[in-house]
């Protein structure tokens, strides 16, 4: 896909990738037109990026008004990419997930990027090269113990995405599922940390999400992408040989339910 001269709005700009996403944009030379509740920080992203003309809009996702306001401003400055990357997690072991944190996390992973997908399918038709790219997560192909909820989520967000492609195929619209493995970013509470150190989970910084985010969008037809070696084997073993999986991962589970934990 050929970047210049496109626009791209960001959803979760604010974050650890979000932020790296949108100063490799900048550095593309898109306008960015960039979201999250924090009106602060999307100031001051939007001082420290290349560029001029890049837009802030802040909204809670989760709200009608919110993804109406930011679907008239989109509407008013075309739009070529939307990046659905707003996200939230749990480390918590499912007996101890609330009805309200349920609905939080399924609402804010999976519903608010369906439902932007589908209200921006019109602006995005009317341009002459344009994609959707949803963030997914390693964890959106691999269960895993303690993070129940945001597992379902990204699961459901990598289906919704395959499916997407397909209903698509024959318009101009690509859609892109972009999965990273952990990240060093403030998403993951001192608890995750933690835990990824004593498992020896291998964590990237943003900007090396960022970089690969780039490179997988400067190809021709951009597709699924899955970060990291080993885990981008561990999907696929865990398509064909899940119990292989349950095996290996059985060995952890004292420790996340160490960390998980009340
Ligand atoms: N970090 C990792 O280990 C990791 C690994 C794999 C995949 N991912 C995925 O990568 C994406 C970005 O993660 P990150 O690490 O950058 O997370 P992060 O640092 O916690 O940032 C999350 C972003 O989402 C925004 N957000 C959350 N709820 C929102 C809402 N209701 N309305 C509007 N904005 C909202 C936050 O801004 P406000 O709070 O200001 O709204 C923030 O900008 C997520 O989809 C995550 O699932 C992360």
């Amino acid at each position: 896909m050929n970047l210049s001269g496109k626009t791209a709005l960001l959803t979760g700009a604010t974050g650890g990738i979000g932020c790296a996403i949108a100063q490799a944009l900048a550095g593309e030379g898109l306008s960015l037109i960039l979201t999250a509740r924090d009106s602060e920080k999307l100031a001051r992203l939007q001082q420290e990026l290349m560029g001029k003309g890049h837009l802030t809009l802040s909204v809670d996702l989760t709200q009608a008004t919110g993804r109406e306001a930011l679907l008239k401003l989109a509407a008013d400055q075309g739009v070529d990419l939307l990046i659905n990357n707003a996200g939230i997690n749990q480390l918590a072991l499912l007996e101890q997930v609330s009805d309200s944190d349920l609905a939080g996390i399924i609402e804010t992973n999976l519903m608010v990027p369906m439902m932007l997908c589908r209200d921006f399918l019109p602006l995005l038709e009317g341009r002459p090269e344009s994609a959707i790219i949803n963030i997914g997560s390693i964890l959106g192909s691999i269960g895993y113990a303690g993070s129940v909820t945001y597992c379902a989520t990204k699961f459901g967000l990598r289906g919704f995405s395959e499916a997407l492609r397909r209903e698509l195929a024959d318009r101009s619209v690509q859609v892109v599922y972009f999965a990273p493995r952990a990240t060093a970013t403030p998403f993951n509470s001192d608890k995750m940390v933690a835990m990824n150190e004593v498992l020896g989970t291998a964590v990237d910084s943003a900007e090396a999400v960022a970089k690969d985010f780039i490179k997988t969008l400067k190809q021709e037809k951009p597709h699924n992408r899955y970060l990291g070696w080993p885990e981008k084997f561990f999907v696929r073993v865990n398509g064909l040989l899940p119990k292989l999986v349950d095996k290996a991962l059985y060995k952890q589970l004292p420790i996340i339910r160490r960390f998980a934990g009340r």
